[in-house]
């Protein structure tokens, strides 16, 4: 049984759909303070309107301003943070000899850099307050396995899995714990945006079903299942790890 998020501070970014507000949901419902930081105005502020417990920021986290604007107004209003959950990212369903550099740079600029300012700056915070947090990065199973499409998408993901080992070993010694959830094919907004990027949103996703072993996609509620055990005092001895909850995708 997880403890109650009762006095807990999270920032979720973002949060404002699919996965990110699923996971939004559960820490809140759970006790939480939880603030959305997302580009989505729209679906972000009809998320914070369903609770008292969460509040939206408007951040693009390609933007460090914006990153420590959002993380600044926290401070000022909880004097706290404990829980980092770096979900925002694009999912450009591209080709390798397709991808643009501009394109490649903007995928590993939201996903990567991103996720690398929020997870620095909200690691500077916690350590400065003794704070023992917890911080859950996104990867995918697109880290370990490739594809036809994905290009720069699978680059981005391969390096949150590189990086989330290595800020777990760097951020030890504070008693910040560092793990990653990689998700297989889930039925988010971000999976129909892919699958209209192959020209025929339709078949893309049966193309996307024909790949899965439990021959359905997850559910946004069954990856915030696996953040919410990764954020709790029960995943205490669970440090660097990249957990897959991909429906068996990368074992078959
Ligand atoms: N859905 C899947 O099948 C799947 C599979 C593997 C990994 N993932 C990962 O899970 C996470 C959530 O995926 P999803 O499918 O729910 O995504 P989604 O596209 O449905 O939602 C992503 C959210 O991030 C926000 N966002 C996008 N760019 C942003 C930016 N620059 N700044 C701030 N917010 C921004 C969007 O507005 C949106 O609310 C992502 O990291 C994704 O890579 C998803």
């Amino acid at each position: 049984m997880e403890a109650s998020l009762q006095g807990k501070v999270a920032v979720v970014t973002g949060g404002a759909k699919g996965i990110g507000a699923a996971v939004v949901r559960r820490l809140s419902n759970d006790g939480a303070q939880v603030i959305v930081a997302d580009i989505d105005e729209k679906s972000g502020t009809e998320l914070a309107g369903a609770s008292a417990r969460v509040s939206f920021v408007r951040c693009d986290v390609s933007d460090e301003k914006q990153i420590l604007a959002v993380l600044d107004k926290v401070d000022s209003r909880f004097g706290r943070l404990d829980i980092l959950v770096n979900d925002a990212a694009w999912q450009l369903n591209k080709p390798l000899l397709e991808t643009t550099t501009e394109e490649f740079e903007q995928v590993m600029r939201i996903n990567v850099t991103g996720s690398f300012i929020f997870l620095r700056e909200s690691a500077k915070r916690m350590i400065a307050k003794g704070i023992p947090g917890a911080i859950v990065n996104f990867a995918s199973t697109f880290a370990v396995v490739g594809s036809p499409g994905y290009l720069a998408y699978h680059a981005s993901k391969g390096a949150i899995a590189s990086m989330t080992r290595a800020a777990a070993i760097a951020l030890q010694p504070h008693g910040i714990r560092v793990n990653a959830v990689a998700p297989g094919t889930v039925d988010t907004p971000g999976l129909h945006d892919g699958a209209r990027d192959t020209g025929d949103e339709r078949r893309g996703l049966e193309s996307f079903l024909a790949l899965q072993p439990l021959k359905r996609f997850g559910q946004p509620e069954e990856i915030a299942n696996v953040v919410r055990f990764l954020v709790d005092e029960q995943a205490s001895f669970v440090h660097g790890a990249v957990v897959m909850a991909d429906g068996g995708y990368t074992i078959v």
